[in-house]
């Protein structure tokens, strides 16, 4: 069948230039108001958003289904049924944006079959001027694009395409912050909540500056409250959400910090408290002292370091030393005993020598981490490190990767080791993917465990004595 080519509603499409030019944030934080006129639009038609990379993208997809059933749209669970199909998307190395062109090119046949269905793409890899001329050219099936700052608008553009006009709207710097947005979250009793937005640092290596725009907070009482909701409506978890969740606070000038936040949490009734990502920079004594109050703060801390050396980790511009990121370290096991502590490494960064990448596992070696994300440097157009040299080969790079998770697994065997015979607390998550009869869950030290359960269990907090160990989990059984 022959598709009709459809007139733009809309066409704004980003520059990654003024995204960088842009050093400031003014922007306000609004109560949002959803447009009443268009509440049944999405009457009787159903949708499905599949969402790509990181907790902040989750978020995004839980407000995104918020306004959609707002709207009158049904969830539902494959494209086959879907009116309406929304990729959020990553742009954080390049096979995360392979991924979403191989199914923008699948989802052309299903379209072919169902040309009414609409097809929406939104999220981080937008905000990239060069991939939305790509979509324009090769994926004339898209519908609707939008970017990271303008979700709240999402009625407006469905209203456009559902009268057959397609819709580019992408904003290049950050807007505002809305609160109150409608959300539908994705799980039962664990929650994200964004306590931040953007970042400021610019690491040479990263898009999320110019993809997230400048750092901008929410006002505690508005994430107190948030909180404070969740947990009366029965929510075992929360993980605060941010780039750098240190610099909460930094742009609101009323002396008010990330450790002032996660004290007045810590008297919420809520089982537990997470927060992602920390920035080694700014993770500071505060934060250590919040910490080892313990009480819903859970003993985990993922603490992304990159590199162990300093000349890599200074032509990254990530404005520490290893030294200094150990001596933090340090003194957090000292205060908070039996932390867990995770990371994230880029392996093969523009001109890292293999002496420079032996200072990387010395420093996995000192802190013993019980995880990390491990990651080849993928250059990024625009970012200042996709113009260094980098003349190592593909298989030199892989190597480097393999040595180093080597290392890593080795730890994290250790770190979980360290719980054998031990009783730990489980907030259980549901059936395990490989067993009928197992149940799966996440201990205070966000280590995985399997364990013979039943389905009223799901939800709640229970007691498990670990039997053994492996690398990426634990074995256990529920003491009555
Ligand atoms: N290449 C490889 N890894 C990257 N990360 C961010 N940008 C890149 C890149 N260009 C990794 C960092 C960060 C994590 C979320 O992704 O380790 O902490
Ligand atoms: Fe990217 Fe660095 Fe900001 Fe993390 S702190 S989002 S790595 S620029």
């Amino acid at each position: 069948m022959k598709m009709l080519k459809k007139e733009y509603g809309i066409c704004n499409k980003p520059s990654l230039n003024s995204a960088r030019k842009r050093i400031l944030n003014d922007s306000k934080i609004i109560k949002f108001e959803f447009p009443e006129k268009l509440i049944g639009i999405g009457n009787g038609k159903n949708y499905l958003v599949k969402t790509y990379g990181c907790q902040g993208n989750l978020a995004d997809s839980e407000k995104i289904s918020g306004l959609l059933e707002k709207l009158g749209f049904t969830p539902c669970e494959s494209e086959a049924t879907a009116d309406l199909v929304i990729f959020n998307t990553c742009a954080i190395r390049e096979n995360a944006e392979n991924r979403i062109y191989g199914e923008l090119g699948r989802i052309k046949k299903i379209k072919k079959v169902k040309p009414d269905m609409i097809i929406g793409i939104c999220g981080c890899m937008m905000q990239e001027e060069s991939t939305i001329t790509m979509i324009q050219k090769k994926y004339p099936h898209v519908d609707l694009i939008f970017g990271t700052h303008n979700i709240t608008k999402l009625p407006e553009y469905i209203e456009h395409t559902l009268n057959n006009r397609k819709v580019i709207d992408v904003l290049s710097v950050e807007g505002d912050i809305y609160e109150d947005v409608p959300v539908i979250r994705d799980h039962p009793y664990k929650a994200w909540v964004n306590i931040m937005y953007g970042c400021d640092e610019f690491c040479t290596y990263c898009i999320v500056p110019y993809t997230r725009g400048r750092e901008r907070s929410r006002m505690p009482e508005d994430i107190i409250k948030e909180v404070k909701e969740l947990a009366e409506n029965g929510y075992k978890e929360v993980t605060l959400l941010g780039q750098n969740v240190n610099a909460y606070g930094k742009d609101l000038g009323i002396n008010y910090g990330f450790a002032d936040l996660l004290t007045d949490l810590n008297k919420i009734k809520i089982d537990r408290i997470r927060f992602t990502t920390s920035h080694p920079r700014d993770f500071d004594d505060a934060t250590i002292d919040a910490m080892a109050l313990g009480g819903n703060i859970m003993p985990h801390l993922h603490l992304p370091v990159q590199s162990g050396n300093d000349e890599v980790l200074k032509r990254m511009n990530r404005k520490y030393t290893s030294g200094e990121y150990i001596e933090k370290m340090k003194k957090l096991k000292e205060r908070v005993l039996g932390i867990s502590i995770t990371t994230d490494i880029i392996v093969a960064f523009p001109g890292e020598t293999e002496e420079q990448f032996q200072d990387t596992i010395k420093l996995v070696k000192e802190i013993e981490y019980e995880g990390a994300y491990t990651f080849i440097y993928s250059p990024r157009e625009g970012t200042p490190a996709a113009k260094y040299p980098n003349p190592l080969t593909e298989e030199e790079k892989k190597q480097r990767l393999l040595t180093l998770n080597e290392v890593i697994n080795e730890y994290t065997n250790k770190g979980h080791k360290r719980f054998e015979n031990e009783i730990v607390e489980v907030l259980v998550d549901g059936k395990s993917k490989s067993s009928e009869e197992m149940y799966t869950g996440y201990t205070k030290h966000n280590m995985l465990v399997n364990f013979e359960g039943t389905d009223d269990l799901i939800g709640t907090i229970v007691k498990v004595k670990v039997l053994k160990s492996f690398t990426w989990h634990l074995l256990g059984e529920i003491v009555k």
